[in-house]
């Protein structure tokens, strides 16, 4: 490589090479071999994830979002995942899942780099970033996390119950300021029940609890934070009593 087009591959790279990846991971031509964590999401972060997360805006399909690696549950209904039918191109009847950011890995790169009906709509993302989906969509599996990986946290206050409905505050944090999704469970009587799905940030959620049994009851959050589902002990919700 000639001296002018390793300064180029530098230019290209600045932002990478800032925070200390090897330069052998850094060409014009993006990550060879990236993984989902540090590579692919920080994409998707800055892209996508404005009109594909949960809920999604501007018209963005449904069936489908980018601010999480895997199929994710999103209301009440029996566990699904790929294996059990196509979470691609075919929408699935939605009953209970969303497909992720895996499952529309090849999609996701004939778009970005499409002239007729690109993606995101409005601008070009640059020529490195379309190399990275596109390879990642070779393997769209997560490869290595960030060596110094923190677990994201969750935070929960029950506030007064609104007829029959569970009112809660919920903080979803990340010392490495990854986009964090998920969804709060309670097990209540042997029994794994959604309440909501989570993000970064802090949200109100609301759980209607008319009809299930009375009692405290422990809620664990399953948080994705790129590198692996992190399952956490969120704290004890009470149903009734109030
Ligand atoms: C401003 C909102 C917006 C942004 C930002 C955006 N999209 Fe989209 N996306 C849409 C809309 C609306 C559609 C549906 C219409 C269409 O297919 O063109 C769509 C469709 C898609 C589809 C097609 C799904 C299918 O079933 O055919 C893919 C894949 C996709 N987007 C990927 C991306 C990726 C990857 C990014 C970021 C690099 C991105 N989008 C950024 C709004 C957006």
């Amino acid at each position: 490589m000639s001296k002018s087009n390793s300064y180029q591959t530098l230019q290209a790279c600045g932002l990478v090479i800032a925070v200390g990846a090897s330069l052998a991971a850094c060409t014009a031509t993006g990550a060879s071999n990236p993984s989902f964590q540090q590579d692919v999401m920080p994409i998707l972060a800055a892209n996508c994830v404005r009109c594909h997360s949960y809920p999604t805006l501007g018209g963005a399909p449904e069936y489908f979002r980018l601010d999480v690696f895997g199929d994710v549950i999103v209301r009440d209904g029996r566990p699904r995942s790929t294996a059990e039918g196509p979470c691609g191109v075919t929408p699935l009847d939605a009953r209970a899942v969303i497909c992720g950011a895996a499952s529309l890995a090849s999609l996701s790169a004939s778009r970005v780099a499409s002239d007729k009906r690109p993606m995101p709509p409005r601008f070009r993302i640059e020529d490195h970033q379309i190399a990275t989906l596109d390879a990642w969509a070779l393997q769209p599996e997560r490869g290595p996390a960030r060596p110094t990986n923190h677990v994201p946290s969750v935070q929960l206050q029950q506030l007064p119950t609104v007829a029959g409905v569970m009112q809660l505050e919920v903080t979803v944090t990340d010392e490495d300021r990854d986009l964090v999704v998920g969804e709060l469970w309670v097990e209540l009587a042997g029994d794994s029940r959604f309440v909501a799905p989570l993000r970064s940030g802090t949200a109100r959620v609301t759980w209607a609890t008319a009809g299930l049994p009375q009692g405290t009851f422990t809620a664990t959050a399953r948080l994705d934070d790129g590198a692996m589902v992190h399952q956490l002990m969120a704290g004890q919700l009470t149903i009734g009593g109030q």
